[in-house]
């Protein structure tokens, strides 16, 4: 018998900082596929994540939504727990980047690097945000394009004509976090000397450690040189502080990876088989794989190993890169409904079906997968239901009716079993190979000759025949345990199957190497249902949700700034809040006296309202919806009274008024009954 094998697997970290959608879960899917397939086969393997906690998009978030940051990724680190749960999706430990272990793991590299002298000091200029206090990242930068004029375009990129340039080239710039005029502003920075590693990185990177494609893609990037990377962040920052440089923080990107280690640091602790410096020493001889999207290619192929290599690590076996999401070939719309949360999925349909479905389609190459929604039905009916299931359910009643639900002794088809026998390598091969479209092709190859054979042997007629119930029981036995052998090939796609197919066996969990026997003599337990088909009208109510998804994310009030970031825009988490802090707000109805354009301003209103007793001042960012804002004046809105004031550019906003809906023309100013007068609270 060959040595278990030892190794770890990862998937990349979510930002703990909004919902895991579909998209997402091509990955974790993935992943969780392939870690279930070696524990099958009986390899110590091991998988690790955990919440990617720190940046600056998660401290705003937190601080917008009057949370810590600390509760906010604990919450979400709660909220992608279960979702990945309710997928199915086993991990090991899922952990945080935000722990002890990362903090020190982190400390460790960084001080390691720098006595090494692969750590450089030097001073960067950049936007400073003088209100909110903090150096502002491009994408949180906007203003008016330098190539076409655009407006509202980031800081490093116009969506309108494409161009790239620096946040300093940028027309008219305003943070996007208050508003304010940004200034230049200089701090001490301190980078990460990628160049050190470059002959290093040329080998592993043709080491077979990447995809072919991806390889090519990183030998670009090798050519051109590698640049130091900046690996600090002023505060106030929500991570790290770098050791023996207050005020300094590492870089999101810099801990995040060291978090794979930290995750397995921390889930050593409690499995006492597991060894930390096995999986990480230079000489370790586990082997270590990185589940990735093709977005992230640089930090994992570049960075990582570079720094793992210059703390004293030893670095990937490789990295298993995925293509993007799309759904019936098209990017993932959020109006279409396409842009599915994985919560919104869970509400309608079986993890399993998805399961299945990115299994049929995942290979080994970085191109995009297509979800398409009636071929999804389809092969899932048509397969699952209509192909595997049908066979156990075909031949268990008459097993149970007939002979007393014992399947009895005896090969009904050898020629079947050993085709069964013999393709179980390649399949296998496919999986492992992360070939699992292949995997799932041959196995449904198999599922069509013992579906074929059975309706060749019709038990069902020969039941009606006099003396004919031993060939009827010895059919039926050979389809039950070939429905056996499907669900060990199939076990890693659908866990949940197998364990009700393992109940409906009466087996213990089934291992890879149980294709090998066939059950005889043995005792079946009652069937019930292992899967039902799709109906077509749950993806349309999954849409349909979506939509509605959007539309309560995107009721936000309008006034709020647009942050400029598209993490913070894309997913606003739907955070539980205690009733308290909901009491807390104070919503009155108030009356807009007057309205009108501020000058300068391309997004904003002045409102000046009247909240019973007293008037307030608003800017609020709804003049796309509104273009006429003398139509608004003599009409009662809803306001939070009690929001903080916040000085912009053109006035102090003192609370805002609450609107809903996507955006440009669709903002929609909300209304009390009538009747309601100014100043009336909210209950
Ligand atoms: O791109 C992302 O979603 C990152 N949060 C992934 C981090 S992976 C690892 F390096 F931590
Ligand atoms: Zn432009």
């Amino acid at each position: 018998m060959t040595e278990a094998r030892k190794i770890l697997v990862t998937s990349a970290l979510p930002y703990a900082n909004g919902s895991i959608h579909l998209g997402h879960m091509v990955e974790y899917i993935q992943t969780d596929i392939w870690v279930r397939f070696q524990k099958m086969r009986g390899n110590q393997c091991t998988y690790v994540c955990a919440s990617d906690a720190h940046g600056s998009a998660i401290m705003l978030r937190a601080e917008k939504e009057g949370i810590t940051p600390e509760q906010l990724i604990e919450a979400v680190r709660r909220e992608h727990s279960t979702d990945f749960a309710d997928f199915l999706v086993e991990f090991d430990n899922f952990h945080s980047t935000h722990s002890d272990e990362n903090r020190e793991l982190s400390s460790l590299v960084y001080t390691r690097l720098r006595d090494a002298g692969h750590i450089a000091t030097r001073s960067v200029t950049q936007y400073y945000d003088p209100e909110k206090g903090m150096f502002l990242a491009d994408r949180f930068i906007k203003g008016t394009c330098p190539k076409c004029g655009s407006e509202d375009q980031y800081g490093d990129n116009c969506e309108k004509c494409g161009a790239t340039y620096a946040p300093t080239e940028l027309k008219n710039p305003r943070s996007a976090i208050s508003g304010a005029t940004p200034v230049l502003k200089e701090s001490k920075h301190f980078f990460f000397k990628l160049p050190d590693f470059q002959a290093m990185l040329e080998r592993w990177t043709r080491s077979g450690s990447l995809q072919e494609a991806v390889a090519n893609k990183i030998a670009e990037w090798l050519d051109a040189g590698l640049q130091e990377w900046d690996i600090s962040r002023d505060a106030p920052y929500f991570g790290f502080e770098i050791p023996g440089e207050p005020g300094k923080f590492f870089y999101v990107w810099l801990d995040a990876p060291i978090g794979y280690m930290a995750s397995f640091k921390n889930l050593c602790a409690r499995r006492p088989e597991l060894d930390f410096d096995a999986y990480w020493s230079k000489d370790s001889n586990a082997e270590v794989y990185h589940f990735i999207g093709k977005d992230i290619v640089n930090f994992h192929a570049l960075f990582w190993p570079a720094m793992l290599e210059g703390a004293g690590y030893r670095k990937p076996t490789a990295l298993n890169v995925h293509g993007f999401l799309t759904v019936d070939g098209q990017k993932m719309s959020k109006s279409r409904g396409t842009f599915v949360k994985a919560r919104t999925y869970l509400d309608h349909l079986e993890p399993e079906y998805l399961r299945y479905y990115f299994a049929s389609k995942l290979s080994r190459s970085v191109d995009d997968l297509d979800l398409n929604l009636e071929d999804f039905v389809q092969k899932v009916n048509s397969d699952l239901v209509g192909k595997v299931v049908n066979i156990a359910s075909r031949c268990a009643g008459f097993i149970h009716k007939g002979n007393g639900g014992v399947l009895v002794t005896g090969n009904a088809a050898p020629e079947l079993t050993d085709a069964f026998l013999s393709a179980a390598p390649s399949i296998a091969e496919a999986y492992e190979q992360r070939d699992f479209a292949r995997a799932m092709r041959e196995i449904m190859a198999l599922a069509d000759r013992a579906n074929a054979w059975i309706a060749e042997k019709a038990p069902w007629a020969l039941n009606k025949q006099e003396g004919k119930q031993d060939e009827v029981h010895a059919i039926c036995a050979l389809g039950v345990n070939l429905f056996r052998q499907l669900v060990i090939f199939l076990k890693p796609v659908l866990p949940k199957l197998a364990a009700a197919a393992e109940a409906f066996l009466n087996v213990a969990p089934l291992t890879w190497d149980d294709h090998r026997t066939l059950l005889a003599d043995h005792n079946l337990n009652a069937f019930t249902p292992l899967m039902t088909r799709i109906e077509p009208a749950r993806i349309q109510a999954m849409i349909d949700a979506s939509k509605e998804d959007l539309a309560a994310e995107t009721n936000q009030p309008a006034g709020t700034p647009d942050t400029g970031n598209g993490e913070l825009k894309k997913e606003p988490l739907a955070a539980e809040i205690a009733f308290d802090a909901f009491a807390a707000v104070d919503l009155r109805i108030a009356l807009i006296e007057k309205c009108e354009f501020v000058e300068g301003a391309d997004k904003l209103l002045r409102l000046s309202l009247d909240i019973g007793d007293e008037k307030r001042n608003v800017f609020s960012g709804i003049k796309s919806a509104y273009p006429d804002p003398s139509k608004l004046e003599g009409r009662l809105t809803l306001y939070v009274a009690n929001l903080a004031a916040r000085k912009m550019k053109f006035g102090v906003s003192e609370g805002m008024v609450l609107a809903a809906g996507p955006g440009g023309e669709e903002i929609y100013l909300l209304s009390p009954d009538s009747g309601a007068k100014p100043g009336q609270r909210v209950k």
